[in-house]
């Protein structure tokens, strides 16, 4: 079993949520062993050694990403954690904020003492109005102690925190956009380059973080980089938290060490017990709704017959053909009764109603992706709708400013790749399909 927990262990404990209680269970420590005996310099070299992965879902190694920092004389730097959290199947952020306010409050405060931000920003999701109340209070708390405002601790250092409500929009979880939404701007994703690390919030640079890949920063200053980079497996270090929802007998936010097999998150007794009622698993969408789905035979062993490990590179095993991605970690079973052209069509839905509509490829083709699956689902469909798909996604993939464009293509294509016969059987037994599902699909035979 691998279920060393360094971001959610303190969950559980009464008041955790005060800083009172935090600091008396070991909270704050990274604040004051950074103001203290660490240069900024010093705890990039931490990040970058730990080997730490950006959680919000593209993997990108935080230190380097810290250390692309532009740091221009005379020119503000700004911090802002991306608490957006809107992909669907992905609920961890906001668990973390909710249980746990106070360690994304201290990755804050030492991330911002890395970079060399004096005032940072927390991004979060407009519907989370609860959790903004949460966090403002244990903000409030921070400052009364000491931990935020000026001369913290004593160390000359200057900080003031801000959280701020979202658009309500999936696209302002797009970093750039983010920018433009806390800006005050309708949240529109930017050409990149310039990236924001060079021209971010007002122009200045900029780092945009997820929330957890903030509060893993504390655990890393804590221990050192080197003992982060020990948890995990090659370049997937540390641990992950994993929101898992669908058929699964006993859906919830994990945290997993990062090698933890496929096999064991889903039917191991310490995580999701396996499929709820007794059922088969009949696909799964491991990273959030934007990776491309597996079917039932890739789902614990990849393509060439090795375990299928809860990691970057194991999850892209076989990439685009027989893989997918750990993405935000947005962890979706399907039971053997679940309807892939249903559920492809529901994704679809979600993409069309949150593109921003800056690029057409974007905005015309995630609408008609929409309609011609709807029609699939509904028994309307012809043959040629699947091809017409295909060619649609390819028309999108790659066309666009931001990513929005690639997630709305991905599970649509994975879903024809994998399912092909499903689809074709929602044509040809237009009928039946509407009142029974196919079932589960067959593996493909090699020769
Ligand atoms: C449409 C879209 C929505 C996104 N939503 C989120 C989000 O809610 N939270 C998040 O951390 N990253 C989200 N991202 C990724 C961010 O653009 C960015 O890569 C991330 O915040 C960087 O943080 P990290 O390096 O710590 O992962 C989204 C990207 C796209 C294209």
């Amino acid at each position: 079993m691998k279920g060393r927990k360094l971001l959610l262990d303190k969950i559980g404990i009464s008041g955790i949520e005060t800083f009172e209680i935090y600091k008396k269970n070991g909270g704050y420590r990274s604040v004051e062993k950074a103001l203290k005996s660490m240069s900024p310099e010093d705890v990039v070299e931490e990040v970058k050694k730990s080997g730490l992965r950006g959680r919000g879902g593209a993997g990108f190694p935080t230190g380097m990403k810290w250390s692309f920092l532009a740091k221009p004389e005379g020119v503000p730097r700004y911090l802002v954690c991306n608490a957006d959290e809107s992909e669907p199947g992905t609920f961890k952020d906001r668990y973390l904020m909710e249980h746990i306010p106070h360690l994304l409050i201290e990755g804050m405060i030492t991330s911002s003492y890395a970079l060399g931000s004096n005032l940072s920003f927390i991004y979060i999701r407009g519907e989370f109005m609860w959790i903004l109340h949460i966090l403002e209070k244990a903000i409030a708390e921070a400052y009364n102690n000491g931990y935020l405002g000026k001369n913290i601790l004593g160390s000359g250092y200057d900080l003031d925190l801000r959280v701020m409500p979202g658009g309500g929009a999936y696209i302002c979880g797009e970093e750039t956009a983010l920018l433009e939404s806390l800006e005050g701007k309708r949240g529109n994703p930017r050409m990149k380059p310039p990236f924001p690390a060079v021209k971010g919030l007002w122009g200045c640079p900029t780092v945009v973080n997820n929330v957890e890949s903030i509060a893993a920063v504390v655990p890393i200053v804590n221990d050192g980089g080197d003992a982060y980079a020990q948890i995990g497996i090659g370049k997937s270090t540390g641990t992950k938290l994993i929101s898992a929802c669908g058929n699964l007998a006993r859906p919830g936010v994990y945290e997993i060490e990062l090698g933890l097999s496929v096999e064991e998150f889903i039917y191991g007794d310490d995580w999701c017990r396996g499929i709820a009622n007794g059922k088969k698993i009949k696909a799964c969408v491991p990273g959030g709704s934007s990776v491309p789905i597996l079917p039932h035979y890739l789902i614990t062993k990849t393509a060439s017959g090795e375990n299928r490990l809860m990691s970057y590179e194991s999850l892209a095993d076989g990439g685009f053909l027989s893989g997918s991605m750990l993405g935000s970690g947005g962890f979706i079973a399907f039971d053997e009764d679940q309807c892939i052209v249903r559920n492809t069509w529901n994704f679809a839905r979600f993409y069309s109603h949150e593109s921003c509509g800056q690029c057409s490829p974007c905005r015309e083709g995630t609408g008609w992706m929409e309609k011609v699956l709807n029609r699939l689902e509904h028994g309307e469909g012809n043959l040629r709708d699947i091809e017409l798909l295909e060619e649609i996604n390819k028309k999108i993939e790659g066309n666009t400013i931001c990513p929005l464009g690639d997630a709305a293509a991905w599970p649509v294509a994975a879903a024809i790749r994998h399912f092909r016969d499903e689809f074709e059987w929602h044509v040809t037994n237009r009928e039946e399909s509407q009142t029974r599902n196919y079932g589960l699909c067959k593996e493909p035979v090699t020769a």
